[in-house]
């Protein structure tokens, strides 16, 4: 993360913007530097997945540095902030969005405490990194925010199927995370009956069906059960822990906490049965979030007028749009994902949509600045 703040603070100098980097580890930058106008936040997040593509997040940090350099100097009535947020993908802790948290107030002592698989804990890795945890409130969004916008790729396939570039985004669809542990007891692999197993891996197993089947079952909901690790682990070894993630996600708050629920009762009998022990910890549970429906409309028009036909939808993956949403006015711009690929290295965008994104950019600016209902809504507005 260090050498990609290094990085994207050259090309901030180019423009002869300065980067500061707040306590969470955001990247923040100021134009034009040091003004006093109403702020208007552009941004996205920095960090990534393992074996990730090369846009779902930087892009949104790139093109609003292309914006700063379109406007050559030029001033709006507000200021632009561009933000590279830190730890928005929650893989190291398993808790996402850690950066935009810390802009509304949200990296309480409990995060804090939270620890990755080493044992070190959100503060230590704070402090590792060269800040300061007690520096957290400056993080906080300024009173005189006017709103937040963030380009990103749709990482699905729906763009690509309307043979459109771009589109709107009306809402993000919530979603849980959990991490969920069955244990046993370890065994010889060879000289223990089948029928006198605890084995833990098994019942991992018959309950990652379930959770495939609940999700097959149940329209528009989503859920993954994508980390999986087990103790002691060889394989001559009756598997005595098996600790895995759930991702599950739907647009219905309802619906995604009742899949869950059913799901985690479902957990519960099936240790029950095996005589395996199972316990649950609920690492997020965020609430599908409506953007800002001025901001959508502004966009939309901006689409519109760089020559786009535009389209709204709703975004399947999280964002840092939906944790700044309930304080600040946000939306976001989606742009094509070729064959839908995202969290994965052949993730890519095409270079025309990049600069229709850009283009569209300049006219949501310019929108935003002559429409006197944007600007009369700051944060404490
Ligand atoms: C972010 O990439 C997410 O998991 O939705
Ligand atoms: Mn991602
Ligand atoms: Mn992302």
């Amino acid at each position: 993360m260090r050498d990609c703040h290094l990085e994207v603070a050259r090309w901030l100098d180019a423009l002869q913007v300065d980067a500061r980097i707040d306590a969470a580890g955001n990247l923040r930058a100021l134009y034009p530097p040091r003004s006093k106008a109403p702020r208007l936040l552009i941004g996205s997040h920095l960090d990534t997945v393992p074996r990730a593509g090369a846009y779902d997040g930087v892009l949104g940090v790139a093109i609003g540095i292309a914006l700063m350099e379109e406007l050559r100097g030029r001033e709006l009535p507000f200021a632009i902030e561009v933000i590279g947020f830190s730890e928005e993908e929650g893989v190291r802790f398993g808790i996402p969005f850690i950066g935009s948290r810390a802009l509304v107030g949200r990296v309480d002592r409990e995060l804090l405490k939270v620890q990755d698989a080493f044992g070190v804990t959100i503060q230590e890795a704070i402090e590792n990194f060269g800040l300061l945890p007690s520096d957290l409130p400056e993080a906080r969004l300024k009173d005189n925010t006017l709103g937040y916008l963030e380009f990103h790729i749709e990482q699905g396939p729906v763009l690509e199927r309307l043979n459109m570039a771009l589109a709107a985004v009306e809402a993000v669809a919530g979603q849980s995370r959990i991490e969920l542990t069955f244990s046993g007891s370890s065994n010889h692999a060879g000289t223990t009956p089948m029928n006198l197993r605890r084995d833990a891996i098994a019942g991992a197993a018959e309950w990652i069906g379930v959770v495939e089947r609940v999700a097959q079952e149940t329209s528009g909901l989503v859920a993954t059960v994508g980390k999986i690790v087990v103790k002691p682990g060889a394989a001559n070894v009756i598997a005595s822990e098996a600790r895995l993630t759930l991702d599950i996600r739907h647009s219905s708050d309802d619906l995604r906490t009742g899949a869950l629920e059913n799901l985690l009762h479902q957990a519960r009998e099936i240790a029950a049965r095996r005589d395996l022990s199972m316990k649950e910890n609920i690492l997020l549970d965020q609430r599908a979030v409506a953007m800002d429906p001025l901001l959508v409309g502004i966009i939309e028009a901006a689409i519109a007028k760089s020559g786009s036909t535009t389209h709204r939808m709703v975004s399947g993956a999280g964002h840092d749009a939906m944790i700044l949403a309930p304080e600040v006015p946000s939306a976001m711009i989606f742009l094509r994902s070729p064959g839908g690929i995202s969290h994965d290295p052949k993730e890519s965008v095409e270079p025309a949509d990049v600069e229709k994104a850009i283009e569209c950019g300049l006219h949501l600016l310019d929108l935003l600045a002559s429409s006197p209902e944007f600007m009369k809504r700051t944060r404490l507005a």
